[in-house]
C-alpha cells in the first residue's frame, strides 16, 4: 500500500527559532511511522537550518515552496533545484493556489516550474477552482486546464516525479472543507485525466483546503485521497501532531 503523505506547507510564516523547535517537536513521532510519511515545505530561509536539525535523518523530507526551472542565472528572487538539493531538499510545491491568484503565476509558468521533476526531486502541482469558478459549474473546466499545461510540457520522467493536489482556493485558509463527493469528485477527475495524459500511471492526489484533526479522519478515507496539504494546522505542533496519528490509522 503507498504510504499517506502529510504535506505541511507553513507558507510566509515562522520565525528561525519557532520553525527549528517545531521540526525539533515534531521528529519523535515522525521517526515512528509506518503507514505515512511527513514532508515540510518551508520557506526559503529556513531550509539550511532545519536540514542542519534533521541532520541528514529522513524521516521528515524538506522541501520548497516555488521552484525556477533554470540551474542559474539571471533571476531576481528565484532559487534553483541545485541550490536546494545542496541543503537536502527533496522537493517543492508548484503552482499553489497564492501563487496563481495572488502573484499572477500562470499555467503555463506553473508547468515550466514542474520541469525540474526527478527521480531525486519531486514536484507537488497543486490545481483547484476559485468559488466563483465552481458556482458557475467549471470545476471540471479550470482544473483541465491547469493540468493540461503541465502534461503538455511534462516529460515522461517529469511526470513520474509529480505529486498532484487538489486544493478548492474557496477552501483555502477559510475554515470551510469541501464535502466528501465534491473531493471524491474532482480527485476522480484529476486521477482520469492524469492517467489519461501522463502514460496510464496513476500518481497520488493529495486535498488541500482546512485540512484539521476534526475532518481529516473522514477526508482520509474518502477514495483517491493519498494524504493532505495542510497550511494552518501545520503550524501548530499539537494539530500536526495529530493530523499525522490520523493518516498513520
Ligand atoms: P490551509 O492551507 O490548510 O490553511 O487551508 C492549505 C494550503 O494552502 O496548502
Amino acid at each position: 500500500m503507498q504510504k499517506r503523505l502529510l504535506v505541511g506547507n507553513w507558507k510566509m510564516n515562522l520565525g528561525a527559532e519557532q520553525a527549528k523547535e517545531l521540526v525539533h517537536g515534531l521528529q519523535p513521532l515522525s521517526s515512528t511511522l509506518k503507514h505515512s510519511e511527513v514532508w515540510i515545505a518551508a520557506p526559503f530561509v529556513h531550509l539550511a537550518a532545519l536540514s542542519h536539525v534533521l541532520s541528514g535523518r529522513s524521516f521528515i523530507k524538506l522541501g520548497a515552496q516555488n521552484v525556477h526551472w533554470e540551474k542559474s542565472g539571471a533571476f531576481t528572487g528565484e532559487i534553483s533545484v541545485p541550490m536546494l538539493k545542496e541543503l537536502g531538499v527533496t522537493f517543492s510545491l508548484v503552482g499553489h493556489s497564492e501563487r496563481r491568484h495572488l502573484f499572477s503565476e500562470s499555467d503555463q509558468l506553473a508547468a515550466s516550474r514542474s520541469q525540474v521533476a526527478g527521480a531525486d526531486f519531486k514536484i507537488i502541482f497543486c490545481v483547484g477552482e476559485t468559488l466563483a469558478e465552481r458556482e458557475s459549474g467549471k470545476t471540471e473546466a479550470v482544473l483541465e486546464r491547469q493540468l493540461k499545461a503541465l502534461t503538455d510540457k511534462a516529460s515522461t520522467q517529469n511526470k513520474s516525479a509529480i505529486i498532484l493536489a487538489y486544493e478548492p482556493v474557496w477552501a483555502i485558509g477559510t475554515g470551510k472543507v469541501a464535502s466528501a463527493e465534491d473531493i471524491q469528485s474532482a480527485h476522480s477527475f484529476i486521477d482520469s485525466f492524469w492517467r489519461e495524459h501522463a502514460g496510464g500511471a496513476a500518481t497520488p492526489i493529495l486535498y488541500g483546503g482546512s485540512v484539521a484533526p476534526d475532518n481529516f479522519q473522514l477526508i482520509s478515507q474518502i477514495p483517491l485521497v493519498a494524504g493532505a496539504l495542510v497550511g494552518g494546522a501545520s503550524l501548530s505542533l499539537e494539530k500536526f501532531s495529530k493530523l499525522i496519528q490520523i493518516a498513520e490509522m
